[in-house]
């Protein structure tokens, strides 16, 4: 198949950030995708509904005009946050989730949470209210090796949530394991999962291939080729538990190559580029409208996308930065080939 006609799709998580480089990231998102949950972990994090709502018009604001772009907003997890602060998101209408970092996982998660039981009122009242829970799912136990923190949260905080809330939709992140999969594969349905497209396209070789390649750092780690299969398998197996989320996270050059790098690897230039690349090497192009553009939008429960986007086979070479008023951006794929592309 050399062209692909599907639905707009929708990426179910992504950084949009908030300051410089909110136009070239909102930019590239809203070129390919019709809406987008939007992570809260900026400095300080999106808190409240308040927050949430202010964010929002910040990101309508750089969109470019012209454009139909839906910002789906999230609330950042704290030790402080309230059953009543969930009332209020679900009766905004712009909360579609309330994200879940273990303090100190990854970017700008400082304020994550220290103790998830001491939240279950929270998680309650989620529960009650119809509000999905997005998860950063790893334990930061540093005497876990960081290779394995995702599969250590399975099984001490994750497999305890799902028996507590049976009835609370969650959202498992980026997940990177086979032991994850086989884990949303054996919930109900109210448990699912996202993928991204670097996970199905790289795995922990590339982290090191002939040398080290900070802008393959991210978090959760690359894993084995093993687990990149086991991925690849779930996003093209036809279960609506799987759909697409870029965790695509612009992070200026400077601070990634650098003697400690930030996590983030950024894919919203050519993301459905990239997805396409992926499905297509397992002979899985067929199932990419469902994983992009159905699934996502169930189980958030909204409305299909009434817009269409083309795939072509052909090839283009993605520029080495993306440059902003603040610096630059490394892309995926900086320099090199991709051999799909969107006709406008
Ligand atoms: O690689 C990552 N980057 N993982 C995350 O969980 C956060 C993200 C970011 O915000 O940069
Ligand atoms: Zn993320």
């Amino acid at each position: 198949m050399n062209e692909l006609v599907i639905r707009q799709p929708d990426d179910l998580h992504i950084h949009l950030r908030d300051d410089d480089v909110l136009p070239l990231s909102v930019g590239h998102v809203s070129t390919q995708f019709r809406r987008a949950i939007v992570m809260p972990n900026l400095r300080p994090p999106v808190v409240s509904t308040a927050m949430a709502i202010e964010y929002r018009k910040r990101i309508l604001a750089v969109t470019p005009t012209g454009r139909l772009f839906d910002p789906l907003m999230t609330l950042y997890l704290t030790d402080r946050t309230t059953p009543a602060e969930i009332l209020m998101a679900r009766e905004s209408g712009i909360v579609h989730g309330v994200k879940y970092y273990p303090a100190g996982a990854t970017t700008n998660s400082d304020l994550g949470v220290t103790d998830l039981e001491g939240r279950f009122k929270v998680l309650e009242a989620m529960m009650k209210h119809g509000v999905p829970l997005l998860l950063h799912g790893e334990v930061t136990d540093k005497d876990v090796d960081i290779f394995d923190r995702e599969k250590v949260f399975l099984d001490s905080v994750l497999l305890r949530v799902v028996k507590e809330f049976p009835d609370l939709k969650i959202v498992l992140e980026h997940i990177t394991t086979s032991d994850s999969v086989d884990f949303v594969d054996a919930c109900s349905e109210k448990v699912a999962a996202t993928i991204t497209a670097h996970h199905l396209l790289l795995n922990r070789g590339d982290l090191f291939d002939g040398g080290i390649r900070p802008h393959h750092y991210c978090l959760p780690i690359l894993k084995r080729e093993e687990h990149r299969l086991a991925l690849l398998r779930a996003a093209i197996s036809g279960s609506p538990k799987y759909f697409l989320g870029t965790d695509s996270a612009p992070h200026e050059r400077h601070t990634k190559e650098a003697s400690c790098g930030c996590a983030g690897v950024y894919t919203a230039h050519a993301a459905m580029e990239c997805y396409a690349e992926a499905f297509d090497s397992v002979g899985g192009i067929d199932k990419l409208e469902d994983f992009a553009s159905t699934f996502g939008a169930r189980f958030y429960e909204l409305p299909l996308n009434t817009s269409y986007i083309k795939l072509v086979r052909k090839e283009q070479v993605i520029p080495p930065t993306y440059t902003y008023s603040g610096g630059a951006i490394v892309p995926f794929r900086a320099g090199q080939g991709l051999n799909w592309s969107i006709e406008t």
